[in-house]
């Protein structure tokens, strides 16, 4: 059987979205590139260590090269990442991990604390979650701190 095929995002006008928060700010919307490794190191070191927490669940100020290789190089099928950049820097990223269950992906998020409670975190995820249907997936789970479980599900 042939598997569908999604055409990968291009960073061109018709793969960038520009998008207005709650607050007025500006923010573009961009498919994670490899180019973006810079900007997520950047992006990384200005993060308070709480928020770090929250995403990592550990002290972690700096991101080794793997894991910038490994954030910044997706394939936008099975995995998927996208940045948000206000004045070309990145303050936001958001990416999903599909399982062996192709129809499950797991999400995750970071918002610069100073970006955070404008309704970016909201907006990236619909992004996301948009993306993720197109691909076939009908289940999105998060790690995350303060629940029951440490994982919640939420159809997409
Ligand atoms: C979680 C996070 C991505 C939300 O981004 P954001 O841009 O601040 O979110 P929004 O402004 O769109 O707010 C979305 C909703 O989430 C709520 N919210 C935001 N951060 C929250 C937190 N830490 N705990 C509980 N609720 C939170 C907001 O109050 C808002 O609720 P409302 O719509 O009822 O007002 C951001 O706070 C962040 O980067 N946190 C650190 C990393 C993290 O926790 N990632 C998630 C696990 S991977």
């Amino acid at each position: 059987m042939t598997a569908p095929v999604h055409p990968m995002p291009r960073r061109d006008a018709g793969s960038l979205r520009t998008a207005v928060l709650r607050d007025g700010s500006t923010v573009v919307i961009a498919p994670m590139a490899e180019d973006h490794a810079e900007g997520l190191v950047r992006f990384h070191r200005r993060l308070s260590p709480d928020t770090v927490y929250r995403r990592f669940f550990t002290f972690h100020p700096e991101l080794t090269p793997g894991e910038v290789e490994w954030f910044t190089h997706v394939d936008h099928q099975r995995r998927e990442a996208f940045v948000a950049l206000a004045d070309g820097d990145i303050v936001a990223v958001a990416r999903f991990d599909r399982g062996p269950d192709p129809a499950t992906a797991e999400v995750a998020f970071v918002v610069a604390d100073e970006w955070q409670c404008r309704g970016l975190g909201t907006l990236l995820f619909d992004h996301l979650a948009g993306r993720a249907w197109a691909l076939g997936v009908r289940t999105l789970t998060a790690e995350t701190l303060g629940t029951s479980d440490g994982r919640r599900r939420r159809r997409a």
